[in-house]
């Protein structure tokens, strides 16, 4: 469990221009917020979308969540300015779009270096290009290096759909061997991974399924574009009942005496060796860190 493990079950997209949005971010119960300058904002509006970003910051109305910035990608016309206002709010991350390439990863960390931005910015990297997918292994590494500033990929599975022409079923199935890559990039490189969005913000059961499915692949967490998913995030990505009283019924089992020197035992006739005691370690962290944000 790295040190600095933080909770990032539902993480909200907020359009920068959305001005109702962003004032209701303090109330709302996602681990995690990104503030977006990208996607989700016109070209006409972009240096409006930089100014009210400014002006949240300024506010200090961040309500204890982690907060990440979406700037557009540093080879477009917009990027440089994005990154520039963005070091100044001084999030806990700032997320690259389009991430191609190591290369591109290493220029906005050599562009924050040379601002002199604080080590604890941290950066993410949007996983939504073929070329991405094709380099998932050598952009991942970077993780590795800590002077890289490389922390979390988020998959962008509208951009996917849309640059390989792939069918968007509703089982995913397609997109699925993609995602799978992702988290197995991203845990090669010691990196923490979050789902795509689901755009059906409505069908509430759908999007259930759809965490769980999440969950079950590996993801920590799940990108959102509405209130209404965070609850259901929160609580699909959180460890069960059944799961907080397995992990400690194996780490008591580890702890008594007659255990101490051995890698395996036995607990209710099922091998239990000391890499799932490593496990329910994780666990019990999940559990401690949903207690520490209060849900
Ligand atoms: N973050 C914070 N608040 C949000 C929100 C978001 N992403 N999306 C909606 N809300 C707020 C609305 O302002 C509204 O607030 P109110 O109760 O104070 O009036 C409330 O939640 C209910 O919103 P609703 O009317 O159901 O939706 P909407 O029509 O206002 O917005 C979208 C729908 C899809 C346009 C909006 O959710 C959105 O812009 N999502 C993010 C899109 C995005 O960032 N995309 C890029 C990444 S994929
Ligand atoms: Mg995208």
């Amino acid at each position: 469990m790295p040190s600095s493990f933080r909770l990032r079950r539902s993480v909200l997209y907020v359009p920068a221009t959305n001005e109702k949005a962003l004032a209701k971010l303090s109330s709302l119960d996602c681990d995690a917020a990104i503030i977006d300058l990208e996607d989700s904002v016109a070209p006409e509006r972009k240096k409006e979308a930089r100014e009210r970003v400014r002006d949240f910051f300024r506010r200090g109305e961040r309500g204890g969540k982690e907060t990440v910035i979406r700037i557009n990608a540093l080879s477009g016309e917009w990027g440089d300015e994005d990154l520039l206002a963005a070091r100044v709010c001084r999030p806990d991350a700032i997320l690259l779009p389009k991430v191609d390439t190591p290369r591109d990863v290493l220029d906005a960390n050599d562009a924050l270096d040379e601002m002199d931005a604080a080590a604890s910015l941290k950066l993410w990297a949007m996983v939504e290009t073929p070329k991405a997918m094709l380099n998932l292994g050598a952009i991942a590494e970077l993780g590795r290096d800590p002077s890289a500033r490389l922390e979390c990929f988020v998959a962008g599975t509208n951009d996917l759909v849309k640059e390989t022409g792939v069918l968007a079923t509703a089982d995913r199935r397609y997109v699925m061997p993609w995602l799978m890559h992702m988290v197995l990039a991203a845990r090669a490189g010691g990196l923490d991974v979050l789902d795509g969005v689901s755009n059906d913000f409505r069908d509430a059961e759908a999007f259930t399924r759809e965490c769980g499915e999440a969950r079950a692949m590996g993801f920590d967490g799940k990108t959102l574009i509405h209130p209404a998913q965070i609850g259901p995030a929160n609580a699909v990505f959180s460890p069960s009942e059944t799961e907080i009283a397995e992990a400690k019924e194996i780490a008591e089992a580890f702890a008594k005496p007659e255990n101490a020197g051995r890698g395996a035992i036995t607990i209710n006739g099922r091998m239990v060796e000391r890499l799932h005691l490593e496990q329910t370690g994780r666990v019990l962290a999940r559990v401690a860190a949903t207690k520490e944000r209060g849900r």
